[in-house]
């Protein structure tokens, strides 16, 4: 169900860097447990997102897409300090519930200390939390990329409106 006040923000990311900048200004605003999914086409730069969210946690900057691993594990902390585990998944080549079984997919997802982002997530949606953050990326021109970031409609995301609404306010391009 949704609820009436849900904040999203929408941006232009004009390179790399700026898709990196703008995924680290998010970074800032996640806390334990929660989880991001990034939605676009090939190339649209979920895995650029990823590394921007991965350096801003304290993760490093050698992120890759996951594609053939589909997990990859990163130690980093919060932005209070708290050491957070980050799961990068790319799902692109899961095709059912027992390719997500086979990876323990729900074991990450109820890692209390942890912070899973996912890149098609689409092909996990029976198995996905209610409470998201979803990245919607899109290709506009050659460098250009539209970036659109919103909290999952579930009344319970509470927490995930609250961390877009702070995002809102620090970059703005955003109604809330
Ligand atoms: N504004 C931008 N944001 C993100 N990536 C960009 C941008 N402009 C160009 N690129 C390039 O597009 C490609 C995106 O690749 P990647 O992040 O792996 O996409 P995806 O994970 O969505 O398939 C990279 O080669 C990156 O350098
Ligand atoms: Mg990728």
């Amino acid at each position: 169900m949704t609820v009436a006040h849900n904040p999203k923000v929408d941006l232009i990311a004009h390179s790399p860097e700026q898709t990196r900048a703008i995924a680290a200004q998010l970074a800032r605003q996640l806390s334990h447990g929660q989880t991001v999914l990034l939605n676009g086409p090939l190339g649209a730069g979920k895995t650029t997102f990823v590394q921007g969210l991965a350096r801003a946690l304290g993760a490093g900057e050698q992120v890759q897409s996951p594609t053939f691993t589909i997990v990859s594990e990163h130690d980093g902390q919060l932005a209070d300090g708290q050491p957070v585990r980050i799961y990068h998944m790319d799902l692109y080549r899961m095709s059912g519930p027992d390719d997500l079984d086979s990876i323990s997919f729900d074991d990450y997802l109820s890692d209390p200390e942890g912070i899973v982002i996912i890149e098609w997530p689409d092909r996990a949606v029976s198995r996905l939390p209610s409470e998201y953050i979803l990245v919607r990326m899109e290709n506009i021109a050659d460098t250009k990329r539209s970036i659109s970031i919103a909290p999952s409609a579930s009344r319970s995301a509470t927490r995930e409106r609250q961390a877009i609404e702070l995002l809102r306010k620090e970059v703005g391009g955003g109604r809330g």
